[in-house]
């Protein structure tokens, strides 16, 4: 019987932003790699004030000069359920940590944490919210997601 896919879930404030740019990064290398079949990506947000929406014009504009498609994106919210359904939370911030965890049943014992454990640039535990930001912090938000979303996928692929 097939191997059930590996299923992972980029979580941040709004969802439209910093998970729909890992969601769109790592979605490509999941493809390129030719993974489809074996992995799951998917995003949402914390809070509730964007859902239904498509991603912030300026990320998905940044992502677009670098290749990534964020089009089809609609913005949700976190739910208890996700627990059930993700091998991997990972989450852009402490703040979007605590407030996942906050609903965490006691015997999830699935993985739960920053997304940037995997980046190798130690200077950054988080990724910065760009939202108030000007340009730059939309480039950096890429850069960040780019370079964890190579040793994710990389640490997903040693468990397959
Ligand atoms: P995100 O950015 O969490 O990366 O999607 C934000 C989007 C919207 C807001 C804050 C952050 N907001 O306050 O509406």
């Amino acid at each position: 019987m097939a191997k059930p896919k590996v299923k992972v879930l980029f979580v941040c404030l709004g969802n439209i932003c910093r998970s729909p740019t890992a969601h769109g990064v790592f979605e490509k290398m999941v493809v390129d790699a030719d993974l489809s079949d074996v992995i799951d990506v998917d995003s949402c947000g914390t809070a509730g004030y964007h859902v239904g929406s498509s991603p912030d014009s300026r990320s998905a504009a940044a992502a677009k000069q670098r290749g990534y498609d964020l089009s089809l994106q609609r913005a949700r919210q976190f739910s208890a359920t996700d627990f059930e359904n993700f091998d991997f939370i990972l989450t852009m911030d402490e703040n979007n940590l605590s407030d996942v965890k906050s609903l965490q049943p006691l015997d999830h014992r699935k993985h739960v944490g920053l997304f940037l454990e995997f980046c190798s640039n130690a200077s950054y535990r988080e990724v910065p919210d760009p939202y108030y930001g000007g340009t730059r912090g939309f480039e950096l938000v890429l850069d960040l997601v780019e370079d964890a979303s190579k040793n994710l996928l990389a640490h997903i692929q040693k468990t397959l």
